[in-house]
């Protein structure tokens, strides 16, 4: 019974003991200056703190004792500042340790280092050039956040800020033949007004397109498949269009080609025709087929586009009429629908499927314009008539009036 309550007391009391146990590295470094400092100043917010981790799991030492010479020291195992090529492999140590990871957080992937191996990153640092990203230049060191955090540097709307400390830097990008305008173009795409100005979280950040561990740039082979992956309409259309094979063998990257990677703008009809403008002529000239093709779904699509938009406006005209012409309204939107599908099922760069769409489409145009005609006659109609009864009303009184005038000399004369 004795022993039983001394091992209850010691049960509690060594964890106690444990979170009150000095940690000389943070105590000694807080009083520091500058870089020395910063890490025990920034510590706190850091997601290995908060797992109960500290400086000595990734630096060694000994963080009990306030001698230097003894907590520093690398007979002991510290190993100082760690060096940018040897970062990777010190994370790695435990992420790449799903034993130890996943007693943390049981989804947790451990294949960060091993990807980060095969990226063009991974491969240079192993050569030498510790000019490329590791582990701390894109999570931050000291204060590294969980990915999910709004704050790090890894999440979506940060990330091209984060990729751009170098990728943007013109000297520090010096001497490789890779352009630094990514980042500026990307802050213009759609991608990026979708991602910061619409909050959604499913346009492509750079590393949905790039991987973020293995981040290399998609081959010309799986570039299609990048854009393919969100876009799955386009992407099946494209592989089954007579662009695919021409495409692949002249090393053509699908999409890329018409849309570009960074700077991808909000697509126009503009860019499907015969006019200078269009992407079309990049390749095509008068007289061959896809020259002819491009003529003809853009003024299908124009035609459409037309019908469309008059009916809409004639209905507009009879609705602030006060007609009644809802039905016909919503029936527009099913024909709007058949405009956004003519865009896509060009993709197929198969004319006679966007003549499907067109066709479909135009029916309900009609349509509309003929309801809207319809209302525009009965509202004139109507008009007409008010105007004859307000005539019959006017003439009516004007009738009135002179025979009270005829009762009343009638009297004046009696
Ligand atoms: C009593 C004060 C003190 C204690 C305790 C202490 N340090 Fe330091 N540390 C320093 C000073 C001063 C320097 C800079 C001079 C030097 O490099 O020796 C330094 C340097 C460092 C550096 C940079 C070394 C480099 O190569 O540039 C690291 C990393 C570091 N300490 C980690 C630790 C860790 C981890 C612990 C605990 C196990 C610890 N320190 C304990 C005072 C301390
Ligand atoms: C998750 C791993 C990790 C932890 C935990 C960690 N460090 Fe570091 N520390 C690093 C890495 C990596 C570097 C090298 C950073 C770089 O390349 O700029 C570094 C650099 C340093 C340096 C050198 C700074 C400089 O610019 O010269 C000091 C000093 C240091 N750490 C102290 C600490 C102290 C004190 C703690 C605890 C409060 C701590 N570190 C916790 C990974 C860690
Ligand atoms: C080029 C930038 C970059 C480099 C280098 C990098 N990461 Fe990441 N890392 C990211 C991004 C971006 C995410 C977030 C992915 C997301 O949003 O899901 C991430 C996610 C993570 C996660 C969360 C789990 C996961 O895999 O999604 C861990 C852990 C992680 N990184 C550790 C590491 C380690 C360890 C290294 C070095 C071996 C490293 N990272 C190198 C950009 C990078
Ligand atoms: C001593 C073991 C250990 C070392 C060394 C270590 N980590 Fe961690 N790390 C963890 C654990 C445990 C977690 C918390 C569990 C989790 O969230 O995955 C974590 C979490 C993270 C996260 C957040 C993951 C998420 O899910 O949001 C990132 C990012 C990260 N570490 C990056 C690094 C980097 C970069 C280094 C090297 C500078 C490093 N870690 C070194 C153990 C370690
Ligand atoms: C610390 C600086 C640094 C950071 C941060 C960084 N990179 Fe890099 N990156 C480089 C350097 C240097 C190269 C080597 C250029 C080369 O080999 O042409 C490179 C190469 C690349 C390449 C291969 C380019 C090619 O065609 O050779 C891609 C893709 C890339 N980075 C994407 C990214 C992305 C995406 C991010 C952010 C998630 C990022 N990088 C963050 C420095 C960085
Ligand atoms: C929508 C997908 C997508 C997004 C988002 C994206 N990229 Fe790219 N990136 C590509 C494609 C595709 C290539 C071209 C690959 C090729 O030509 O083989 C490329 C090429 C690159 C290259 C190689 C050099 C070059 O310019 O051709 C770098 C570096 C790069 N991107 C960095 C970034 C950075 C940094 C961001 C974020 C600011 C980013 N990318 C966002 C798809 C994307
Ligand atoms: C991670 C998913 C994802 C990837 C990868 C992706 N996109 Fe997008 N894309 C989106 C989202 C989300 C939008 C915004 C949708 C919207 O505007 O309704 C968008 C918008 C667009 C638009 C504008 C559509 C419109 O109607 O205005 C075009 C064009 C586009 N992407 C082309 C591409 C190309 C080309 C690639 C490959 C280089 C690509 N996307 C890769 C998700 C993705
Ligand atoms: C040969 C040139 C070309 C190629 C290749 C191409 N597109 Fe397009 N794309 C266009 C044109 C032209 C339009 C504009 C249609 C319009 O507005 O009338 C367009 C429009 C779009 C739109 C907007 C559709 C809408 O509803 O307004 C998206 C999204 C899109 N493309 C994605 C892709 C994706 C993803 C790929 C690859 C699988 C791709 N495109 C390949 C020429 C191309
Ligand atoms: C990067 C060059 C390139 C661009 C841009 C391009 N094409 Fe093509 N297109 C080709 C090649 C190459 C072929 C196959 C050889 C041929 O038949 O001319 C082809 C074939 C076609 C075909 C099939 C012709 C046949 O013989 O049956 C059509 C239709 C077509 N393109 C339409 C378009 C339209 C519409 C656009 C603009 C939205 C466009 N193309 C943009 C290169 C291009």
């Amino acid at each position: 019974m004795k022993s039983r309550w001394w091992i209850l007391v010691a049960a509690l009391a060594v964890p106690l003991a444990a979170q009150t146990a000095k940690n000389t590295c943070v105590e000694c470094h807080a009083a520091l200056d500058g870089a020395l400092a910063k890490p025990a100043q920034l510590f706190d917010r850091d997601i290995h703190k908060k797992n109960g981790f500290s400086c000595v799991d990734c630096h060694g030492g000994d963080p009990s004792t306030e001698d230097p010479t003894k907590s520093m020291n690398r007979a002991r195992g510290f190993v100082g500042k760690i060096s940018r090529r040897d970062a990777p492999a010190r994370c790695g140590r435990c992420h790449s340790d799903a034993n130890l990871m996943h007693r943390f957080e049981p989804q947790q992937r451990v294949d960060q280092l091993a990807q980060y191996r095969t990226s063009v990153h991974g491969k240079r640092l192993a050569a030498g050039d510790t000019r490329v990203a590791n582990c701390v230049d894109c999570h931050s060191v000291h204060d590294i956040r969980a990915v999910r955090d709004a704050e790090s540097p890894v999440h979506p709307l940060r990330l091209p800020e984060t990729c751009a400390r170098c990728h943007a830097d013109a000297e520090h990008m010096k001497g490789y033949k890779i352009p630094t305008d990514q980042f500026e173009k990307y802050r213009k795409s759609v991608h990026w007004d979708a991602l910061a100005k619409r909050g959604d979280l499913s346009a492509p950040s750079c590393a949905t397109c790039h991987g973020n561990h293995g981040a290399a740039p998609p081959g010309v082979a799986s570039v299609a498949r990048v854009c393919g992956s969100c876009h799955v309409v386009f992407e099946n259309l494209f592989a089954k269009s007579p662009h695919r094979k021409p495409f692949d063998s002249m090393g053509l990257a699908g999409c890329v080609v018409c849309h570009s990677n960074h700077e991808i703008a909000p697509p126009t009809v503009a860019m499907v025709g015969t006019a200078p403008c269009a992407v079309c002529l990049n390749c095509h000239g008068e007289g061959d087929k896809g020259y002819q093709a491009a003529a003809r779904m853009r003024s299908r699509i124009d035609e459409l586009e037309g019908s469309l938009k008059r009916a809409d406006s004639i209905l507009r005209q009879a609705e602030s009429s006060g007609m009644e012409v809802s039905q016909p309204l919503l029936d527009l939107g099913a024909g709007n629908e058949n405009l956004v599908k003519a865009k896509v099922d060009l993709h197929s760069f198969d004319p006679a499927m966007v003549d499907t769409a067109v066709s479909k489409g135009l029916e309900i145009g009609q349509a509309a314009q003929r309801a809207g005609e319809k209302a525009m006659v009965e509202r004139d109609y109507r008009r007409k008539g008010l105007a004859l009864s307000l005539v019959t009303i006017a003439v009516t009184m004007a009738g009135l009036w002179l025979a009270v005038r005829e009762i009343d000399r009638r009297r004046n004369h009696t």
